[in-house]
C-alpha cells in the first residue's frame, strides 16, 4: 500500500537549512477516520470509515527535542498551528500535545516580527497572537511561536542486484512561525467509540497570509508545491516543495490553468463548464464566479466539492436522469439517505444494474469532466461516487453549498489520483493523472 518514495532530498544535517537547497519532501497520509477540520456540520457526522477527506503529514516534528506532530494539509487556509499543551479548550489527540516549555529552541514571536500582520496574526503586548475560524464554527486561537521544524524522510530504492537500499534523510528548518493553539473549538470525532484525532493542527498552504508554509519558507519552496492525494484510506503519498514539485512528465500530458484573483485570497480557478457523459451541462458560467468571488476554490482541506445551489441542482438533475435513462433507477428519497449525502442510490439496485458483481459497481455511474480555463480534469466514477457499505448506499460526492457556509469549492475527493502542482509565484495550477 505504501508508495515507494524515490525522491532525492538533499541531506542537510542538523545545523539548520542550507540556503542552496530548494526542495523539501513530506510524507502524507490519508487519515482513516472522519475528522472535522473544514468538514461541514451536517456532513461530518455522516462520513464514516471507508472515506474521509483529510490528509496529514506523517514525518513532521517540532522543537528540540523534536516532538512528532501530525498536521492536516490545507490549501484553503494559511496559518500553521498545533494544539498546545497549554490549551484551555482542547480536543483529544492520539499523541502528546506540543509543549513550548519543553522545547529549548522555542521562542514566542515578538510583536514587531515582520510576519505578525493581519489578517490572522496580531500584536498583543510584546508578543504576537493568532486567531483563525473555519467552516462549521470551528475556531482556534493562541500565541504565535518560532521553533525548529524537523522533517524526516525515508527512501527505499532497489539497486540492480535487487537489494533494498534505505536512506534516512533529516531536514531541519529553524524559526518556523506557527500558532500554539490555546482555545481550540474543534469538535471531537463523531464516531463511536471515539478515536482520538490523528492530527493536532493544520499545515497552512494558503496564500492569504505571509506565514503560510509556502510563502514563509519561500527560499526552500520557491513558491511551489505539489501533492497527489490517494483515494484509499491509509495509503501514503508525498507533498513536494520547491524543485521537487516540478513536473517530470511529458508536457503534452500536463493540463495548466491560471490561479485567478488577488494574491491575498484563496487559490481560485476559472471553471468554465462541467460535463456529464460527454454532454456539457447547461450551467451559466457566471455562477462559478458568483457572490463577488473570483471562481472556484481548490481546497485540499475540504472533503469533497460543493457548488452553489444553482450549479448543484443542474448536476443533480442530469445525474438523476442519467440513472433513470441508463438503468431505470430512482434515487433514495433524501429522508432515507443515512450517509447524509444528498444524492444516493440503494447499493442493491446499483449491484443489479452492474450485473450482480461488486467489482463493477462504479461502472454504473457516468463520467464527469470539470472544465477550467485551458485545462480539463476528467473525473472517473470513483472520484465522483462513494460506496457507504454500512448504509447500503452509493452516493454522489458533490453537494450543494446551501447547507454550508462557503461557495464553490473543488474539494479533495475530486482531486484523488492526480498530481496537482501549485505554482504560486507564476499563479498557475498544473495537473496530470498519477497513481499515488
Ligand atoms: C510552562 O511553564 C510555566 C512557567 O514555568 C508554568 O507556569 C506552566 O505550568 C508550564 N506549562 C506546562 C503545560 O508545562
Ligand atoms: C477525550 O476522550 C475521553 C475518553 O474518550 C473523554 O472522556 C473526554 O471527554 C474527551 N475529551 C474531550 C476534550 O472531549
Ligand atoms: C546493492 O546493495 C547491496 C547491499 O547494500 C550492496 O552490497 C551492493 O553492492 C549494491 N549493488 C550495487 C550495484 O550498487
Ligand atoms: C451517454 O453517452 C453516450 C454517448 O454519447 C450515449 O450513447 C448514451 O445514450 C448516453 N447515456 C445516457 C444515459 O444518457
Ligand atoms: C420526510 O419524512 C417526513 C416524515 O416521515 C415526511 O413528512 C416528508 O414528506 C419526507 N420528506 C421527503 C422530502 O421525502
Ligand atoms: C475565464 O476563462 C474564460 C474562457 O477561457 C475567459 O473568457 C475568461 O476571461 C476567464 N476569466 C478570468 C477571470 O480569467
Amino acid at each position: 500500500m505504501n508508495s515507494i518514495l524515490v525522491t532525492l532530498l538533499v541531506f542537510l544535517g542538523t545545523q539548520g537549512y542550507d540556503h542552496q537547497s530548494h526542495a523539501l519532501t513530506l510524507k502524507i497520509k490519508h487519515q482513516p477516520f472522519p475528522f472535522t477540520f473544514h468538514n461541514q456540520d451536517s456532513a461530518s457526522s455522516s462520513v464514516t470509515q471507508g472515506f474521509s477527506g483529510l490528509f496529514y503529514t506523517d514525518d513532521l516534528y517540532i522543537g528540540t527535542p523534536p516532538l512528532k506532530v501530525n498536521m492536516a494539509i490545507d490549501t484553503g487556509s494559511s496559518p500553521t498551528w498545533v494544539q498546545s499543551a497549554h490549551c484551555t479548550e482542547c480536543f483529544n489527540v492520539s499523541f502528546p500535545n506540543f509543549n513550548p516549555n519543553n522545547s529549548i529552541t522555542f521562542h514566542p514571536m515578538p510583536s514587531h516580527h515582520p510576519l505578525c500582520v493581519p489578517i490572522w496574526f496580531a500584536p498583543a503586548g510584546n508578543f504576537c497572537q493568532y486567531s483563525v475560524g473555519y467552516v462549521g464554527h470551528q475556531f482556534t486561537k493562541g500565541d504565535v511561536g518560532l521553533d525548529t521544524f524537523t522533517f524526516t524522510h525515508h527512501d527505499v530504492t532497489n539497486n540492480q542486484t535487487g537489494h533494498h537500499h534505505h536512506r534516512h534523510h533529516k531536514t531541519q528548518i529553524q524559526n518556523v512561525a506557527f500558532g500554539c493553539g490555546v482555545v481550540n473549538r474543534i469538535p471531537d470525532l463523531p464516531a463511536h467509540p471515539r478515536p482520538a484525532n490523528p492530527v493536532s493542527g493544520i499545515l497552512g498552504l494558503g496564500r492569504d497570509h505571509p506565514s503560510s508554509f509556502v510563502l514563509q519558507l519561500r527560499d526552500i519552496t520557491l513558491l511551489k508545491f505539489s501533492y497527489c492525494l490517494p483515494r484509499r484510506v491509509g495509503d501514503e503519498a508525498s507533498l513536494f516543495f520547491g524543485e521537487e514539485a516540478e513536473l517530470k512528465v511529458p508536457a503534452g500530458q500536463i493540463q495548466t490553468t491560471p490561479i485567478v484573483g488577488p494574491s491575498d485570497e484563496f487559490y481560485y480557478l476559472n471553471m468554465t463548464s462541467m460535463s456529464l457523459n460527454g454532454s456539457i451541462l447547461p450551467i451559466d458560467p457566471k455562477l462559478f464566479t458568483s457572490d463577488g468571488y473570483y471562481g472556484v476554490v481548490i481546497d485540499s482541506g475540504s472533503q469533497y466539492s460543493v457548488f452553489m445551489d444553482a450549479v448543484y441542482q443542474v448536476v443533480r438533475k442530469a445525474m438523476v436522469s442519467y440513472f433513470m435513462d441508463a438503468w431505470l433507477l430512482q434515487p433514495l428519497p433524501p429522508n432515507k439517505t443515512r450517509s447524509k449525502m444528498d444524492l444516493c442510490y440503494d447499493i442493491t439496485d446499483i449491484a443489479a444494474a452492474a450485473g450482480g458483481g461488486r467489482g463493477g459497481l462504479f461502472s454504473v455511474a457516468p463520467r464527469m469532466v470539470f472544465q477550467f480555463d485551458g485545462a480539463s480534469l476528467e473525473l472517473n466514477q470513483e472520484t465522483t461516487f462513494q460506496i457507504f457499505d454500512e448504509f447500503n448506499e452509493f452516493c454522489l460526492m458533490i453537494e450543494s453549498a446551501n447547507k454550508f457556509e462557503s461557495t464553490n469549492i473543488f474539494g479533495a475527493f475530486q482531486q484523488f489520483n492526480h498530481r496537482f502542482v501549485y505554482d504560486v509565484g507564476a499563479s498557475k495550477l498544473s495537473f496530470f493523472p498519477e497513481k499515488c
